[in-house]
């Protein structure tokens, strides 16, 4: 009999549903929410609330894309954590709530680990290679910055990450000195493809084991802009193209170089990345760069997969369906639930 996945994804400031049939995408929605932009960063109550409007809407537009039925679910996947708390409740709630009214089990799914599944996804319209296990996998996002060992669909282990900022922050905070809004990730992305890499040189961070930090790279950033903008006050606009592709560099540069170490210490011959900034085309063509380099099977996301989805939720609830790991009514969300 197949096994059809209902997916939610509530964690942050995307609403998501997904259907997954046997491992198979069949549908993925994303709704967004635009309000932020305005705060220039995400507004925890406002994003709940957004959550709630969305949630109704998305599973009917995932089921019918999907073509199946509520009857057709097998079980319901959702993101417990981590997230913020307000918005994790309205996913988990949701989750509780239909799994009652169509009596099937639910599956709790970490989101981070999530985040690498989208990599054993497969499309009913085409075919795609699947990682092998061990698989090292930067996982880079807003919130986290980490190299972790996938052993297996549901063991990884964290091998370094950031001691403060995460990757995708650094991307946030620095776009929003230069004015350029929120997320500012896909827009230094963007002015980076007309800007010289090498205009200018940010200090990079010295840290131990496999371990990054970001922090001293966006106070170093702004120094710059500071003391740059005080002699001239249009040095930004001037050099808006060169202050992106440069400080895109310098994160994919602290990115890479650990990544590297990492692949020679474990020895794995497969790597790939996930999360919100895999989605960045200067580290997508950087990471291809070192799999060739080192001779390992690289494997890069689908684009639309890098960022929050729900997707990712739907298939590592397969996964856990297949070995009949389901959760209780009684799971509380998990804000700060651990790797
Ligand atoms: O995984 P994600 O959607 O949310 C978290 O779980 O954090 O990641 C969002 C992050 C944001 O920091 C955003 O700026 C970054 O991913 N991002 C990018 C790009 N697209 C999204 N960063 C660099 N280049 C991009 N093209
Ligand atoms: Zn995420």
């Amino acid at each position: 009999m197949s096994v059809c996945i209902l997916g939610i994804e509530s964690s942050c400031d995307d609403t998501s549903v997904a259907v997954i049939k046997d491992g198979y995408l069949l549908s993925n929605h994303v709704a967004g929410q635009s309000i932020h932009q305005r705060y220039g960063g995400v507004v925890p109550e406002l994003a709940s609330r957004a959550h709630q409007e969305n949630i109704v809407p998305l599973v009917d537009i995932a089921l019918k894309d999907a073509g199946i039925s509520m009857s057709d679910i097998s079980a319901i996947a959702f993101t417990r954590g981590p997230g913020l708390l307000g918005a994790l409740l309205v996913g988990t709630s949701f989750a509780k709530g239909l799994s009652i009214a169509l009596n099937v089990p639910i599956i709790d799914v970490n989101h981070l680990q999530a985040h690498i599944l989208v990599h054993f996804i497969q499309y009913p319209d085409k075919s795609t290679k699947i990682p092998e296990f061990p698989l090292l996998c930067l996982l880079v996002s807003g919130g986290h910055t980490q190299i972790v060992l996938v052993r297996d669909y549901l063991s990884m282990e964290v091998l370094g990450q950031t001691i403060d900022d995460a990757a995708g922050e650094a991307f946030d905070k620095c776009a929003k000195v230069m004015g350029l809004g929120y997320p500012g990730g896909p827009v230094i992305d963007a002015l980076s493809k007309n800007g010289n890499p090498q205009a200018f040189y940010f200090s990079k961070p010295r840290v131990d084991g496999f371990n990054y930090s970001f922090s001293g790279l966006k106070t170093s950033f702004l120094y710059f802009l500071q003391d740059a903008v005080r002699q001239d006050q249009n040095f930004i606009e001037k050099n808006k193209n060169d202050l992106c592709a440069s400080l895109q560099r310098t994160i994919i540069e602290i990115l890479i170089e650990n990544f590297r170490k990492a692949i020679l210490q474990t020895n794995v011959n497969h790597i790939a990345i996930a999360g919100g900034v895999a989605a960045n085309s200067a580290l997508r063509v950087a990471v291809a760069e070192l799999g060739k380099e080192l001779s390992v099977e690289f494997f890069l996301p689908e684009k639309s997969l890098t960022t929050d989805n729900a997707a990712m939720i739907a298939i590592s609830g397969y996964f856990k369906y297949l070995r009949g790991e389901f959760s209780d009514h009684s799971l509380p969300p998990l804000p700060r639930m651990p790797f």
